[in-house]
């Protein structure tokens, strides 16, 4: 790997957040994606921010963006993974939960990932093989293997017509019933990263993009935690079924969805 990916990576990541507080301070145009799906122009000045760094640097690695779709050779060694800002509501509404989310794919393993909170001034990073960070600090999951100690988070899709909606309010009513309790934070790539942190025991969400969550998933890795579909088998990005948890509980996770019916919607 370019010794020095990780580190444009990180800058990437903070320069995209500076630029993303800038406009939260000065203002910024919001349209519609359809439904409650917003873009802002901070999406884009960020992606754009980071995508020519990478075009510039890299011209042969791929890239997938929110904003921009898939870029590049499908085949190259390198892929880049970008969510500008993933958590554009919160941002739109002037809520601290939002990020830049970036990761290095290489052959297809996940090598690299960083999460960068500007509003919250904290970035969480991993390296494969290397463990997970919150700024210069290791970080790790929590070691609670307890359901009614656990703090959930969850998130549901933008469509709200989706079938997935009714599945996901049955599993927060039993998540409710059985854990300490569940929070809606409204930003998939940080609430990965909390668990990754031991600040959330478990999360889960249909319907997620990779961008959401490829970053996430290496840092969480990292942090001894685990990222699955509701299975506990691959996550499918042709569905986004994502449950990550501190990976003591995965099991009993799997279970306790799998009881609701949550293994039989997509
Ligand atoms: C969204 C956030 C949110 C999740 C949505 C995602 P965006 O990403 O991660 O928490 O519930 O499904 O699309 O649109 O803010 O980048
Ligand atoms: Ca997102
Ligand atoms: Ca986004």
């Amino acid at each position: 790997m370019p010794l020095h990916l990780l580190q444009i990576a990180k800058k990437l990541a903070h320069d995209a957040g500076k630029l993303a507080l800038e406009y939260q301070e000065n203002g910024f145009k919001t349209e519609s994606k359809g439904g409650v799906d917003l873009v802002t122009e901070a999406d884009k000045a960020c992606e754009q921010l980071i995508l020519k760094t990478i075009q510039e640097n890299f011209p042969d690695h791929a890239i997938l963006t929110e904003e921009s779709g898939a870029i590049g050779d499908p085949k190259a060694e390198y892929k880049w993974i970008v969510d500008p800002i993933d958590g554009t509501v919160n941002f739109a509404h002037g809520l601290p939960f939002y990020c830049v989310s970036i990761a290095i794919i290489h052959k297809g393993l996940p090598i690299i990932g960083v999460v960068e909170a500007p509003a919250l001034k904290e970035v969480f990073w991993a390296k494969k093989g290397h463990g997970a960070f919150k700024g210069n600090s290791p970080i790790q999951v929590s070691k609670n293997g307890d359901l009614k100690r656990a703090l959930f988070s969850f998130g549901y899709p933008y469509e709200r017509e989706d079938p997935v909606t009714p599945m996901t309010h049955k599993l927060v009513t039993s998540v409710l019933t059985e854990s300490r309790g569940a929070r809606r934070l409204g930003s998939a790539a940080l609430e990965g990263a909390y668990i990754a942190a031991g600040r959330l025991d478990a999360f889960f969400h249909y319907k997620l993009k990779p961008w959401d969550i490829a970053a996430a998933k290496i840092i969480l890795e990292e942090a001894g935690g685990m990222m699955t579909d509701v299975t506990g088998d691959l996550i499918s990005p042709k569905n986004g079924r994502t449950l990550a948890s501190n990976g003591i509980l995965h099991s009993s996770l799997v279970e306790m969805i799998k009881k609701e019916g949550g293994d039989k919607v997509m």
